[in-house]
């Protein structure tokens, strides 16, 4: 049975997720956090639905057996290809993103919305569903952004360059008259004055992070499972990726150092590298 003093899980495929997981440091901050980066297999965006439904379900197998009394599945990408199965498969409650076409269609004067994710989440079952709720009488417009992931993966956010290459994939979007622009990947958000800069303000960017930590508290509320204050939560990052690098752009993206451990991937399990 999972109790108070438990961590909360998060994951993406790389440091998107970290868009979620400051929002639930800031509003939980006694709640200690396990982070976890599928770096090794980044982008998912680019990955067939099944294969990221397995790696999502090995980590989160993987944070279960860290004690996790939940899991936020920090990754649209992720949430497109496993939710309803990690739901099925996990006792504990799991929380998902989707992109944010309820709040953009009340926010949109025009009738037109852009949605940028990966390719992958807009493959999912989770999208179409939310296009038929909430799209009636309004144009959605969806583009997946090829490299911009590993643009904020690899810390370039700001600048010349990085304005150039957000301004060459939104363009077809704008060209369309949308005024609401929704983030439909985690990663996005880091990505934030620059894609402001690009859009002008003319157009109102949707960030669901805030949504999603709230959406964690409520949870853990309704289960009794909130920690309660007395001291500041503890942080514990993994990664499958290089944890030198990881550190760093931890470091640059959310101003926090660690600990970061890297972890391995062995027949469908994660695995920590120094095992025996
Ligand atoms: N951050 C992930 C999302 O929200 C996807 C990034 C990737 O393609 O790996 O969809």
């Amino acid at each position: 049975m999972p109790a108070k003093d438990d961590p909360i899980g998060i994951f993406d495929s790389g440091v998107g997720g970290l868009s979620v997981w400051r929002e639930v440091a800031r509003l939980l901050p006694s709640e200690d956090i396990l982070y976890f980066a599928d770096s090794a297999h980044l982008p998912y965006g680019e990955r067939s639905l099944e294969e990221v439904k397995a790696f999502s379900e090995g980590i989160t197998e993987f944070l279960v057996d860290r004690g996790a009394k939940v899991v936020v599945v920090a990754c649209n990408t992720a949430s497109a290809a496993a939710l309803y199965h990690l739901r099925e498969r996990f006792s504990i409650p799991i929380v998902g993103m989707e992109p944010a076409v309820k709040p953009a269609v009340s926010l949109t004067k025009k009738g037109k919305i852009g949605v940028i994710a990966t390719k992958a989440t807009f493959q999912g079952l989770l999208f179409r569903r939310l296009v038929e709720r909430f799209g009636q009488g309004v144009e959605i417009h969806t583009r997946a952004c090829p490299g911009l992931v590993e643009m904020v993966e690899e810390g370039l956010l700001n600048g010349q360059e990085a304005e150039a290459r957000v301004r060459e994939q939104l363009e077809p979007l704008l060209r369309e008259g949308i005024d609401v622009l929704v983030l439909g990947c985690t990663h996005y958000p880091f990505l934030r004055e620059t894609l402001e800069k690009v859009v002008g303000p003319g157009v109102t960017i949707v960030d669901p992070s805030e949504a999603v930590a709230r959406q964690v508290k409520r949870v853990l509320e309704e289960r009794w499972l909130l920690r309660e204050g007395g001291r500041e939560g503890r942080y514990t990052f993994f990664t499958s990726g290089e944890p030198d690098r990881f550190r760093k752009i931890l470091q640059m993206l959310v101003g926090v150092s660690g600990p970061v451990s890297g972890v391995e991937w062995a027949g469908g399990k994660v695995i920590f590298r120094d095992y025996p």
